[in-house]
């Protein structure tokens, strides 16, 4: 019934405003794209030992990670194979057996079933060996980063991940013990549709100084205005000249960033140790990877988008993943982030930082929230509803830049917000999980006509 071709008018900049509330093509979204993307399921520091176990979703399945007696990580659907009954309900832990609360089927923590109550008298000849938990086709790991995917066939995670392994390495390889995922995230639920806030995170500059001006007055007083010299309050609020300031496509992923290494920690009101352990490692990064990422990226405010859900977002040192929980509703999952050797005192002050401005009651996340309902649940009125949104921002505007991918000057910019909407339309159409890698970005064929 809906021609994907049309959804999005890649030309036009425009996209239908149906994608953001059709019943119908949710559930597509959810087999062609979460049922066949890499998703990002959790760390490696989150699951250290034998037996450490977390819980996820990818798209509106339950997933259980968990790392393995023997050590390895797998994930499985949080369903057991008797009636369907969760087999965890505990958000994260350690566990040797999930245990079925409904009859008591028990599951090691390799997923296979490993006792049945009564199996001997209820039971002949009862297969275990084929009842075990319902795995993950793929899981794989990038640097710490454990992905999954339901599909048999297709890239593999580096393949997926592509060039946009160059930018995530900033964050990745920032101390060369890697990263870490610090403390437990915060989960809110937002009547919105998940694409909103998808690239709202990775794209959208131009909402800054206007949604949350309000905010950004109460955070740049603390932060002794800052926050408005990087985020341009009180200028023009173009972004489009000579700031350094840039979005990247790498399709299928995006690249916004500040290049100026520093203002990830604008709007901080206690940014000092943080600076100061910046450079004490960027000589170290400088050295491994480079001036670009050393110098321009590391510390910049510089929001990484891998397509689908999944955003790191760099200086503000979280990263957040977002679950769709039907047409009009999602669930975002925000984590603190640090190198590992970041010292305590200023994991503290992330950790806080985080928790101010995109955690549950965070002010920056109660502005976007209202947006994102307002775009999803308009189109419940008929004439509402044959409106379309535009992102013709800055559209052929390109630049070079020493990186992978496709630079356009400004973060104030919707390439990124492009990119998604072209890669999400990529997805639906495409016939295999073989498919779904794009060719080339949308703004260099657009450049090239
Ligand atoms: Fe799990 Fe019956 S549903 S043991
Ligand atoms: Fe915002």
């Amino acid at each position: 019934k809906f021609d994907y071709n049309k959804l999005i008018d890649n030309e036009a900049a425009l996209q239908s405003r149906s994608i953001f509330w059709e019943p119908e093509i949710y559930q597509e979204e959810l087999k062609q794209i979460f049922n066949r993307c890499w998703l990002f399921l959790g760390h490696d520091s989150q699951l250290p030992e034998a037996g450490d176990f977390l819980r996820t979703y990818m798209g509106e399945d339950d997933v259980i990670v968990v790392r393995g007696e023997d050590g390895e990580v797998r994930a499985f659907l949080n369903a057991c194979s008797h009636r369907g009954n969760k087999v965890c309900h505990a958000e994260w832990g350690k566990t040797k057996a999930f245990t079925c609360s409904y009859h008591g089927w028990a599951y090691d923590n390799m997923g296979e079933l490993a006792a049945v109550p009564l199996e001997e008298s209820i039971y002949d000849n009862l297969d275990r060996s084929k009842l075990g938990l319902v795995p993950v086709a793929r899981v794989q790991n990038y640097k710490g980063m454990i992905f999954g995917t339901f599909a048999e066939e297709g890239p593999d995670l580096v393949e997926y991940l592509g060039d946009m392994a160059y930018y995530l390495d900033v964050v990745l390889d920032a101390s060369p013990e890697g990263m870490e995922l610090i403390g437990t995230p915060y989960r809110v639920e937002i009547p919105g549709n998940w694409k909103l806030p998808v690239e709202n995170a990775i794209g959208d500059g131009y909402h800054v100084a206007w949604a949350h001006a309000g905010a950004m007055r109460v955070v740049g007083t603390i932060g002794q205005g800052r926050s408005e010299s990087v985020l341009g309050i009180g200028k023009d609020n173009t972004g489009f000249d000579d700031s350094g300031q840039l979005q990247i496509a790498i399709p299928p992923h995006t690249i916004l960033s500040t290049l100026d290494g520093q203002s990830g920690y604008a709007l901080y009101d206690n940014p000092g140790p943080c600076i100061e352990h910046l450079e004490r490692v960027r000589p170290s990064v400088v050295e491994r990877l480079g001036e670009v990422r050393g110098k321009q990226l590391l510390g910049s405010e510089t929001h990484m988008g891998v397509f689908p859900n999944l955003q790191i977002i760099q200086g503000l040192n979280l990263l957040r993943v977002i679950h769709p929980k039907g047409p009009g509703a999602f669930e975002v999952a925000t984590y603190s982030m640090a190198d590992k050797n970041t010292p305590d005192e200023v994991k503290d002050i992330i950790v806080k930082h985080v928790g101010q401005t995109f955690g549950s009651a965070g002010i920056l996340e109660g502005d976007d929230g209202d947006f994102t309902e307002a775009i999803t649940h308009s189109p419940n009125g008929y004439a509402t509803r044959q409106m379309k949104g535009w992102l013709g921002m800055a559209k052929g505007r390109t630049m070079d830049w020493d990186g992978p991918g496709e630079a356009s000057p400004g973060i104030v910019n919707e390439l990124c917000q492009r990119e998604f909407y072209a890669q999400w339309q990529r997805t639906m159409l495409a016939e295999s999980a073989s498919d779904i890698l794009p060719q080339a970005p949308i703004q260099k064929e657009s450049v090239n006509g």
